[in-house]
């Protein structure tokens, strides 16, 4: 903590002082879920949820932005447009109103609404658009496509830079970037397995691809949401989940297969569990991916795929006050 100062002032060094709000995404710490998994072998979780926007997103949001900016696509102060399931709105809405670009998102109404709150309190506009087919809480692809029209006349009308998460290579190398390195170092290099659920696949696939080039031993897995498994190579018979921001029944653009060792599927219920259970075992209260990736984690050792005492990462993407019910006339 801070030293307090005589008359009650909290004083820090100069190089303790952070220059912005961008300085505080990533270099999140590792957890050991030791309480809720007692071994043999452990879970260790990188604590998404304690980046600014409140989640993994974060990361990618402020790299797909520097990266435009760099290239000239995006010009100082120019309008910024995406198409998102909120995390990622909150993370650009943090960039962009330290580098003051105006930011519009579109995003569903499936999605929950605390996340339009988070991003219009950053100073962004959120659009929020009527559900095709799923329902409150579990959005589909078809709902996705939707949203994504109603964002694209708004990039046109704005002629503004498009963010475009599902396609942006800058989304997957700030993961190849950071969280990569980030579980190497903080692991002391000790990593048997690496666990992550998957919307744009930026997430795994950076970081994978980083883990795998240190060590190809390490194994990698999706985790999917049961019923909606095209990664493992399964037709989807049950769109509408609980992982919302990841898990939309289609294989992603950015994902590669070559990255990856195999699937995890996850039902709700068990989602719904280890959420729980990370949040009455260790304290922290996390998302429903968060909740996944764990149950996840939990299988995988119990699986006899790998050998029983191995260490396996995971990631906490976000915070559950993003889930917490808020006022039903919010919803309209
Ligand atoms: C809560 C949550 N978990 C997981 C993910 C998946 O991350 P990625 O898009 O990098 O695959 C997202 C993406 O928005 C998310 O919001």
């Amino acid at each position: 903590m801070a030293p307090i100062a005589e008359n009650g002032q909290i004083t820090a060094p100069e190089n303790e002082i952070k220059a912005s709000a961008l300085e505080l995404i990533g270099n999140t710490p590792i957890v050991a879920l030791d309480r809720l998994y007692t071994g043999p072998g452990r879970i260790l979780a990188k604590c998404e949820f304690m980046n600014p926007g409140a989640s993994i997103k974060c990361r990618s949001s402020l790299s797909m932005i520097q990266r435009a900016l760099k290239s000239g696509e995006l010009k100082p102060g120019a309008p910024v447009v995406e198409v998102t399931s909120g995390n990622q709105g909150c993370g650009l809405a943090v960039v962009c109103a330290v580098l003051q670009h105006p930011l519009t998102l579109t995003m569903s109404k499936g999605n929950s609404a605390q996340r339009a709150i988070h991003m219009e309190a950053l100073g962004a506009k959120c659009v929020r658009v009527d559900q095709v087919e799923g329902t409150y809480g579990n959005v589909t692809l078809a709902d996705v496509k939707a949203v994504e029209e109603v964002g694209l006349k708004i990039v046109a009308e704005q002629n503004a830079y498009y963010v475009n998460q599902f396609s942006n290579e800058a989304n997957a190398s700030a993961h190849y970037a950071s969280t990569g390195p980030e579980i190497w170092k903080q692991t002391g290099h000790h990593v048997d397995a690496f666990v992550a659920t998957v919307g744009t696949a930026g997430t795994f696939v950076g970081t994978s691809k980083y883990l795998k080039e240190q060590n190809p031993n390490i194994k990698t897995y999706v985790v999917e949401p049961a019923g909606a498994e095209p990664i493992k190579g399964d037709v989807v018979t049950k769109p509408l989940h609980l992982l919302q921001g990841s898990g939309y029944g289609c294989v992603p653009n950015l994902f590669k297969f070559e990255y990856m060792d195999g699937t995890l599927s996850v039902t709700d219920e068990e989602a719904v569990e280890y959420k729980n259970l990370i949040g009455e075992k260790e304290g922290l209260y996390v998302g429903y991916t968060s909740g996944a990736n764990v149950a996840a984690a939990v299988k995988l050792l119990e699986s006899g795929l790998i050998p029983e005492d191995s260490w396996v990462v995971t990631l906490l993407n976000d915070t559950g006050l993003k889930y917490t019910p808020v006022p039903e006339e919010l919803f309209k």
